[in-house]
């Protein structure tokens, strides 16, 4: 049984051309002309683009005393809807600590669920031997992404030793840490300044979290990965300052990512200045959304390459669930969504203003994340043997997203009203039709299929090398040169 996507133009990161792409048994096998398959899916007037990755997603995941509403199916659904063929989910200990006990759960939750395929990230809390021991099980188990919280004071956050421990750890093993960038300690003191003076609500929540808090804990992990010699990650890149530090490190030859949100890019902190109470609540997320200055910043990054790719951070909390901070803004889950809507919204903002080009964006919605977390070009490509994870971007449909019509299972969406142009007409997993506009196709859960992507190999460890072979050495000194002493 083959499929052929007809009449298209494909488009990569590196270039766009007409062209008929051929799938059969989950793969692409040609690309080429006048291309014939037992199945037909029209591309007329449409892109033929890598299937969207979203690196960063946080489905059912137990945090601040509850668990994010939107489930594997429901994500994985809502993401296939959007154009979205793959998710790197956070992997979070739980009480017992456990790096493989943590997998063990994620598999069992996921497994019979996801609709399209995904990948975990592991999360760092603390250190110990175990953890240690571990980390290579993990990363042999086709992880390769250790994810460690600078805030989140008195739960998630881990300390400067433990970071550099891990990020040691994480050089020697092939794998690349990330962070999440905000100084906890100063957090934790403007949450505890603003609740005293009053300032209760969710514009709390921006205030105790300035740029300032972020920049300085990029800086740090920076340094800190420099000092370990190993890459690093930073994730939700949300301002200038931030910006600044990663910008400054691969100017002095460090290797390293940033990755801003989409809600990011379109939304600022006026959001949490709304007189609704639960309006300006469901956007709270850390870092918080940030002005205008710091948004144009984040764009041009994209543009100048400082920043790579885009993601949503998917972390979605119901109405009900952001209430049990009425009284103090400090436990509102933190938490926004935006899975189904990133590709249309990144669309919409960034080509259509002409802020990005096609091949641009097919870079930091798919491409550039696969080459960056080592599943390219299985994933990220339009290239024959890569999977058939295929979209065909309608960019002349429209729509208003609106809660009420979304596949996601959350009660509002922070895009709420966002006019979009460019949408998936079809979304292909492994050569399967998971999304068919118009029509009623929805994909099986449990189809999807967990991405393993191996510790990176050599010739991306060329920093770790590098830090080896200028690392500070004993001098060997001929005994008779040395004064005696006596
Ligand atoms: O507010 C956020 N970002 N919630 C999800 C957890 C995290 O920090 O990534
Ligand atoms: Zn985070
Ligand atoms: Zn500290
Ligand atoms: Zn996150």
């Amino acid at each position: 049984m083959t499929t052929v996507i007809k009449g298209g133009t494909v488009v990569t990161a590196d270039r766009s051309y007409k062209a008929d792409v051929l799938v059969e048994n989950e793969k692409i096998i040609e690309i080429g002309e006048n291309l014939t398959g037992d199945e037909t899916l029209d591309a007329s007037d449409a892109y033929v683009i890598p299937g969207g990755i979203d690196p960063h997603t946080h489905l059912e995941m137990p945090f601040m005393g509850t668990t994010a509403a939107e489930t594997f199916a429901s994500g994985t659904y809502a993401a296939a809807a959007g154009g979205t063929t793959m998710l790197v989910d956070f992997c979070l200990p739980g009480e017992d600590g456990s790096l493989k006990n943590a997998i063990e759960a994620w598999d069992r939750k996921s497994k019979d669920q996801i609709c399209v395929d995904i990948s975990y990230h592991m999360a760092i809390t603390g250190w110990n031997e175990t953890i240690f021991d571990e980390m290579k099980w993990v990363v042999d188990r086709g992880v390769n992404t250790f994810k460690h919280f600078m805030a989140y004071k008195g739960a998630l956050m881990v300390q400067d030793d433990e970071m550099f421990a891990s990020f040691k750890r994480c050089a020697e093993l092939g794998a690349m840490p990330l962070v999440h960038a905000e100084n906890g300690d100063v957090v934790a003191e403007l949450q505890q300044k603003y609740l005293a003076e009053g300032v209760t609500g969710p514009e709390g929540h921006a205030y105790s979290r300035p740029p300032e808090v972020e920049g300085e804990a990029a800086n740090r992990a920076i340094m800190i990965a420099d000092a370990a010699g190993v890459p690093l990650y930073i994730v939700h890149v949300s301002c200038e300052q931030a910006h600044e530090a990663i910008r400054r490190a691969r100017q002095k030859g460090m290797r390293v990512y940033g990755e801003p949100l989409v809600q990011h890019l379109t939304l600022d902190e006026s959001e949490y200045f709304d007189k609704d109470w639960d309006y300006a609540a469901r956007r709270v997320m850390s870092p918080p959304f940030r002005s205008k200055l710091h948004q144009d910043g984040l764009w041009n990054g994209l543009i100048a390459g400082s920043l790579q790719v885009v993601a949503t951070d998917h972390c979605a909390f119901s109405t009900e669930q952001k209430r049990f901070g009425l009284n103090d803004f400090t436990q509102i889950p933190n938490g926004t969504g935006g899975l189904e809507d990133r590709l249309s919204v990144l669309w919409s903002r960034g080509v259509e203003t002409g802020r990005l080009t096609p091949e641009e964006f097919v870079a930091v919605t798919s491409t550039n994340i696969a080459k960056i977390l080592n599943c390219y070009p299985r994933k990220g490509a339009v290239a024959v043997g890569a999977d058939a994870d295929l979209v065909v971007w309608d960019p002349k449909a429209s729509k208003t997203i609106q809660a009420a019509t979304q596949k996601s299972i959350i009660d509002y969406n922070v895009f709420e009203g966002f006019e979009v142009n460019g949408l998936p007409r079809y979304t292909l997993s492994r050569g399967e039709v998971v999304w068919s506009a118009g029509s009623n196709v929805s994909p099986k859960p449990g189809r999807g299929k967990f991405i393993p992507r191996p510790a990176f190999p050599a010739p991306n460890q060329a920093l770790s090398k590098w830090k080896a072979l200028t690392a500070p050495r004993r001098i060997d000194r001929d005994p008779l040169n040395i004064p005696s002493g006596v």
